[in-house]
């Protein structure tokens, strides 16, 4: 058997041990999920959405772990304790996608396989919202779906980490 083909059955076994883990990132006022402009981020609340995306995650037979937090610092510091524990990241960062090169460095260190999410589509909104400092060391980026922007963002994720590994 050749160098690749045992690596690549090491891979299998793995992903068959252990399941995924997939650090889901809330940024800045998402806590607010339900009661703030719902006109654009709609009804559902932040707990209401985790609660979805743990469905989504046990029909993809991975695992899923939230964070939510408001501040800059925690946020680079969660995305740095993700390496060694997580697979990749699913991160929706609010307002820091408009202004945070720390998060993007964060992202960029790591180098842990990420998907941006926006419950808006953020270039039909304001014209400081149409840059995103996350995009260019994201996989991609989902934006304007809602709450379908997160399941959608966490079974591109999973199918890009699945097609790496076999
Ligand atoms: C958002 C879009 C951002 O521009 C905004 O600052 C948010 C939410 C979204 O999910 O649509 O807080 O990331």
């Amino acid at each position: 058997m050749s160098d690749r083909a045992v690596d690549k059955s090491i891979s299998v076994l793995n992903s068959t041990l252990q399941p995924l883990s997939i650090l889901v990132l809330h940024g800045p006022n998402l806590n607010l999920l339900g009661q703030r402009e719902p006109g654009i981020y709609g009804s559902l609340t932040l707990s209401e959405i985790n609660r979805l995306l743990e469905e989504e995650a046990i029909k993809s037979q991975v695992k899923v772990f939230s964070v939510q937090s408001n501040h800059e610092g925690v946020l680079v510091d969660t995305i740095h304790e993700a390496l060694g524990q997580y697979q990749g990241i699913l991160i929706n960062a609010g307002a820091y996608t408009h202004t945070s090169v720390a998060l993007r460095d964060a992202i960029a260190a790591v180098n842990l396989p990420t998907v941006e999410i926006h419950l808006s589509n953020i270039y039909r909104r304001e014209e400081f919202r149409h840059h995103s400092y996350i995009a260019p060391v994201a996989i991609g980026q989902i934006s304007g779906f809602g709450v379908q922007s997160y399941l959608l963002g966490l079974q591109a994720l999973v199918h890009i980490l699945r097609k790496d590994k076999v």
